[in-house]
């Protein structure tokens, strides 16, 4: 990788982010991760298993060679997958293949419209597709499930930290609040066997989670039902929310934590958050950076530990404790005041 020697070069670098971006979108779609996996190949052969053709192809691979995606012998034209290619790599670990294309396919188009949310300060995806975004994604069942899986990426790659550092001990009954497709809650109750518990989360995304619960066993105690949050959410002892409250802003955000207070099944009901916390993160630019994609997708932020108090408080909620878990992302522990 090359360092920049000046900063005309470093801010060219920078802007030309998106074009890189583009060309990340192009190998991740294509799964050319997984097609290195068992070992380096040429461009020739690469195009030919992709369908994409050899010359653009030769020039992606050789810009993202120098961003450590790829290795490129320059003697045999062989590619192989660098540190940051094997994150391309379908459902590994650390996969964000999911989030290269959704960002791509979605965010990006939005984030050229960031100029009117510096003007007017709504949401850039409210201005390029006509309404709000998960109103947006509502219209088309594929673009649902680019969503969902990218978020299972995030669980899995970004925020398994935290969903680790989550601990349900003593509950009985647990909500997944906004639980998209029950990944989170299906690994939880694999953790907890005594755990019984619901995903909650928009009737076409949570459609996905029944075959998802009996894949992972768990479907005998832990079930999905659709709904919307500002109107209602299932009665448990215990709330999980994680990646929710930063989509929306505050009044939104006090709107959802209202309908949990209204529908808990105890008076001290437990609500775990699983959200950053500007001045407790690890890493401050994670944090920064989903704080921009809330700007320009939602009407969310990503808050400080004074500002999640203050939002707990004014919904009835108590603010426990903070942990940080190693990762981005802080657990955040609160407790229903009846
Ligand atoms: C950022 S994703 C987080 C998903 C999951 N909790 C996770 O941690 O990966 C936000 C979720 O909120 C859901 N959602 C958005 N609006 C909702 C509403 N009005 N009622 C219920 N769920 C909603 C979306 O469908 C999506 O699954």
């Amino acid at each position: 990788m090359h360092t920049a020697a000046t900063p005309a070069l470093a801010m060219l670098r920078l802007l030309g982010g998106f074009q890189l971006s583009q060309a990340v979108y192009v190998v991740a779609r294509a799964g050319l991760a997984d097609q290195l996996l068992d070992g380096d190949r040429t461009v020739a052969q690469l195009a030919a298993a992709t369908g994409l053709r050899a010359d653009p192809l030769a020039r992606i691979v050789r810009v993202l060679a120098g961003q450590g995606v790829f290795t490129l012998d320059p003697a045999t034209g062989l590619v192989g997958l660098g540190p940051l290619g094997r994150t391309l790599v379908t459902g590994a670990p650390e996969s964000v293949r999911g989030i290269a294309v959704m960002w791509m396919e979605t965010h990006y188009p939005a984030f050229a419209e960031l100029w009117q949310t510096a003007e007017t300060g709504g949401p850039a995806a409210d201005h390029l597709f006509g309404m709000p975004y998960f109103a947006w994604l509502a219209q088309d069942p594929e673009k649902v499930a680019t969503f969902t899986a990218a978020m299972t990426d995030f669980a899995r790659a970004i925020r398994q930290d935290a969903f680790s550092a989550v601990e349900l001990d003593g509950a009985r009954t647990v909500v997944d609040v906004g639980g998209a497709d029950g990944a989170v809650l299906a690994a939880l109750a694999r953790r907890y066997p005594r755990l019984r518990g619901t995903v909650f989360d928009l009737p076409h995304v949570v459609a996905a989670a029944p075959l998802l619960l009996r894949a992972a066993g768990v479907d005998d105690r832990i079930t999905a039902v659709g709904g919307d949050f500002f109107v209602e959410v299932p009665s448990a002892d215990c709330y999980v929310a994680g990646f929710i409250l930063h989509d929306w802003s505050d009044g939104e955000a006090a709107r959802i934590l209202s309908r949990v207070h209204e529908a808990a099944a105890v008076p001290h009901a437990r609500l775990v958050l699983v959200e950053t916390v500007l001045d407790r993160c690890e890493a401050p630019e994670v944090a920064a950076l989903l704080d921009l994609t809330m700007l320009g997708m939602l009407t969310g932020r990503e808050r400080s530990g004074e500002e999640w108090r203050v939002l707990l408080e004014g919904a009835g909620f108590r603010l426990d404790r903070i942990r940080e878990t190693g990762g981005p992302m802080c657990v955040i522990e609160a407790t229903r005041v009846p």
